[in-house]
């Protein structure tokens, strides 16, 4: 039956014979709505997890000291409580630009427009931070991630070789504003002062250290 023929019947009927829920299609596919906000300590886990598995490169001690000193540098993309994806970004004024270290998007929850969330939100921190332009540097194969840089307005600058396999990088910029750069902005380190940092030092000490997944993990 209908839900048409039901109202047709009235409302003494409708009293009688109980109404047929009405079924209302829903989309198969729902797009993700993700929160993009500071990374919390509660994420470091998850964090490193995701760079074990997405970058093969990582090390341990460049990532311990990133969590630990550059905590304030990391973002985090959730959707509802789960951590969806995770963005690190240096301030470098000594060169005038914006580094983004590591961008990465859990599988489940790509292309959701969560990357180019990040994104957005790299340039809005560059602006803040008066520096005029983003830099990044990407495996010259990983195509996804050109494409994500290559659509929001990233220009490749160079080509590098590095490590031991000689794997070949492109270096990509996003050139923001024109003009001088504000010589008075402060770098990634300035960003968790020192308090902080001794905390951040002891949490990876007691509660990620010996659980970190790039345990022992040395690229250089
Ligand atoms: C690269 C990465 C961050 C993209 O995240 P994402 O949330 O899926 O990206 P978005 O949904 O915002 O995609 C934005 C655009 O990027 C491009 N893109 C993203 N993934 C792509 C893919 N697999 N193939 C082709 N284009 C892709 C598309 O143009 C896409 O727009 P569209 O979906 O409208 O076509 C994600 O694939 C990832 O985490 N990869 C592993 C880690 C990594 O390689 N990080 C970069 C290291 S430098």
């Amino acid at each position: 039956m209908s839900a048409d023929s039901q109202v047709m019947r009235g409302p003494r009927a409708a009293s009688t014979t109980p109404a047929l829920p009405v079924h209302v299609a829903e989309p198969v596919v729902r797009a993700l709505s993700a929160d993009v906000e500071p990374a919390r300590m509660s994420d470091w886990m998850d964090i490193l997890q995701m760079v074990a598995r997405f970058f093969p490169h990582a090390d341990e001690l460049e990532l311990r000291y990133h969590l630990c000193n550059q905590s304030a540098c990391f973002h985090a993309a959730r959707v509802g409580g789960t951590l969806a994806g995770f963005m690190h970004i240096e301030p470098k004024p000594e060169n005038h630009l914006m580094w983004l270290n590591m961008i990465a998007v859990d599988e489940p929850f790509r292309r959701h427009g969560i990357g180019q969330k990040f994104m957005l939100l790299a340039e809005q921190l560059a602006r803040e931070a008066s520096l005029p332009r983003i830099g990044l540097r990407v495996l010259a194969e990983n195509h996804q991630a050109i494409e994500l840089y290559r659509k929001q307005g990233y220009a490749r600058v160079k080509e590098t070789r590095e490590g031991p396999a000689g794997l070949a990088y492109l270096v990509m910029e996003k050139q923001l504003v024109a003009g001088q750069p504000d010589r008075s902005a402060s770098g990634a380190e300035s960003m968790d002062p020192g308090w902080r940092r001794w905390i951040n030092r002891l949490y990876y000490l007691v509660s990620i250290g010996s659980r970190s997944p790039l345990r022992g993990r040395r690229t250089s």
